[in-house]
C-alpha cells in the first residue's frame, strides 16, 4: 500500500497495533479472540485506486465477492459504485441484500445449478459466464421458458500459465476453468442458434495472486484476437470480462502497480470497442484484514519453540492449503533491540497441517500476548469452516475511530440447533442394546 506508515491501514502508534485509530488490543477486549478486523478504509482506498486506473475506459469494477462477502464489505464497496462478480445462489442473494444493483452483478462458475442459474435470470442481472456447452443448452432452455434473453458471456480458457500456485491457476489447459479457446468460434455459432441466449461476450481469467503482468498481456491480447475474428464471423460481441488476479505483497512479492495493469488492458483491449469488467478481489480487500488470536501456550519441545494460538486452520486456512505466509505481528511493539528467534505457530486443531508457519523469526511472545496476522482481509474468513465444532469468528470493520461489529460470533448452540436426531435415536437406549447384544 503507497501510504506512510501512521496512514497504513495496521500501524504501530504509541507501542500498539491499530487499525485505523482503533488499538486492536480494545476491540479483543471487546469481542474476544479469534477476530478477524477489517478497515474501510483501506477498502475504499484500494477501490479508488483502482477505479482511477481505469479511467477513460468504459469499465466496471465487479467485486469478486468470493473474498469477503460479508454483507458489510460489500456495501463499502457497492456505496462507491461497485458490482459483484458471484459464484453461487448464496453470494447473488447477498450482492442484492447488500444493495449492489442487478445491472451490476455477474454471475461466474464451472458448475451453476439450475435454480441458480433461473435466479441470475429472474433478477435480470447484467451477465451470466457461462463456461461449458452444457451449461449454455440448460441456460437456453431457462430463458426460453421464462421468455427472456440471457446476456452471456463465454468463458475462454486461452492457455496462458499464470505463474501462481498451482491450486489457484485457472487458465491453462487441462484444469477445469472456461472453454477451450481454440473451441470457442464453434460454442459462439452454437449460441447464435439457441433460443433465449445472446453471447455478446468473452471472460477470461487466468488465477489469482499474479504478481506479474506478462500472463495478463498474453491472455488478453489472446481476447482481443478472438474478438476480432467472433466479429469476422458476424457475431456483434461488445463486452469484454478480464476478471480478477492482480496480486498483493504477502511477504517479499512486488506485485504490479494497478496502474500497469490498466496500462496492459489499454494496450491489448483498450481499442476493442468492448466495454469492459473487471473482477478484483484479494487487491481490493486483501490488505485490508487482519486476522487477531491470543497465543494460549508457549511449549517448548524436541529443540522447537511452539506458539499455541486460539485462531486455527479452521479460521484461515490459506497457510494449510497453499503454504501461504501471512505476516504475524505482535499487538504490542516489539522493542527495536527485541532478540528474535524461531518459532513454529499453530492452531489447536489436531492436525499437523494447523500450523500457520514454521521457524518463524519473531521477538518474544508469552501466553495471553495478542499477535495479527496481516493480508487477511481477503479468502480469510470466507473460507472458515467449524471443523472441530469451532464456531465461526467474529469480524469486525473500523473507521477511523469507530467500530462495527459486522458478524457476529457463532455460538456452540446455534451450531448445534442445526442438527437433528433420527426417530430410531428417540427409542430408549437400553432396550435397543440389549437386542444388538443378543447373539
Ligand atoms: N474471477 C474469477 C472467475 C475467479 O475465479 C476469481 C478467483 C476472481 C475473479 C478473483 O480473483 P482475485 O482478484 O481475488 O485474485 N482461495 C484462494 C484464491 C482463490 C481464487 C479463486 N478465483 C486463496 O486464498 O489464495
Amino acid at each position: 500500500m503507497n501510504q506512510g506508515r501512521d496512514q497504513a491501514p495496521f500501524h504501530y502508534q504509541a507501542g500498539e497495533l491499530h487499525a485505523e485509530r482503533r488499538p486492536l488490543a480494545d476491540l479483543a477486549a471487546l469481542v474476544g479472540t479469534p477476530f478477524y478486523c477489517y478497515s474501510s478504509t483501506a477498502i475504499e482506498g484500494a477501490y479508488r485506486e483502482f477505479e482511477a486506473a481505469l479511467a477513460g475506459l468504459d469499465a466496471t469494477i465487479c467485486f469478486a465477492m468470493k473474498a469477503n462477502s460479508n454483507l458489510a464489505v460489500v456495501k463499502t464497496l457497492a456505496r462507491l459504485g461497485a458490482g459483484a462478480d458471484v459464484v453461487s445462489g448464496g453470494e447473488l442473494q447477498r450482492a442484492l441484500a447488500a444493495g449492489v444493483p442487478p445491472a451490476k452483478i455477474v454471475f461466474s462458475g464451472v458448475g451453476k445449478s439450475s435454480e441458480e442459474l433461473a435466479a441470475a435470470l429472474d433478477h435480470r442481472i447484467h451477465q451470466i459466464n457461462v463456461e461449458s456447452e452444457p451449461e449454455l443448452t440448460l441456460l437456453s432452455q431457462l430463458a426460453a421458458a421464462r421468455r427472456v434473453t440471457a446476456k452471456v458471456a463465454l468463458r475462454v480458457n486461452p492457455d496462458v500459465d499464470a505463474r501462481t500456485h498451482a491450486k489457484i491457476t485457472t487458465g491453462t489447459k487441462g484444469n477445469k476453468f472456461g472453454i477451450d479457446i481454440d473451441e470457442a468460434p464453434r460454442v459462439y455459432a452454437m449460441a447464435r442458434e439457441l433460443p433465449g441466449i445472446q453471447a455478446v461476450g468473452a471472460a477470461v481469467h487466468i488465477g489469482s495472486q499474479l504478481t506479474q503482468l506478462p500472463p495478463f498481456r498474453a491472455a488478453f491480447g489472446r481476447v482481443a484476437e478472438l474478438v476480432t475474428s467472433l466479429r469476422e464471423q458476424g457475431h456483434d460481441i461488445n463486452r469484454l470480462d478480464l476478471g480478477g488476479g492482480l496480486g498483493i505483497a504477502y511477504r517479499d512479492e512486488r506485485p504490479p502497480a494497478i496502474a500497469d495493469y490498466a496500462a496492459i488492458v489499454r494496450e491489448t483491449v483498450g481499442r476493442s470497442g468492448c466495454s469492459l469488467t473487471f473482477e478484483p478481489g484479494r487487491r481490493l480487500v486483501g490488505d485490508a484484514g487482519v486476522l487477531v488470536s491470543r497465543v494460549l501456550f508457549v511449549k517448548e519441545h524436541a529443540g522447537r519453540r511452539f506458539i499455541i494460538l486460539d485462531a486455527a486452520m479452521n479460521d484461515l486456512i490459506r497457510p494449510a492449503m497453499y503454504e501461504a505466509w501471512h505476516d504475524i505481528m505482535p499487538i504490542v511493539e516489539p522493542d527495536s533491540g527485541a532478540r528474535r528467534s524461531a518459532a513454529d505457530i499453530v492452531g489447536p486443531v489436531c492436525e499437523s497441517s494447523d500450523t500457520f508457519a514454521t521457524g518463524r523469526s519473531l521477538p518474544p511472545l508469552a501466553a495471553g500476548d495478542l499477535v495479527a496476522f496481516s493480508g487477511a482481509g481477503a479468502y480469510g474468513a470466507v473460507m472458515a469452516s467449524t471443523y472441530n465444532s469451532r464456531p465461526l469468528i467474529p469480524e469486525v470493520m473500523v473507521r477511523g475511530e469507530a467500530h462495527a461489529v459486522i458478524r457476529a460470533r457463532q455460538s456452540v448452540a446455534a451450531l448445534l440447533a442445526q442438527e437433528s436426531m433420527p426417530n430410531w435415536l428417540d427409542e430408549p437406549a437400553t432396550a435397543r442394546h440389549a437386542e444388538v447384544a443378543t447373539p
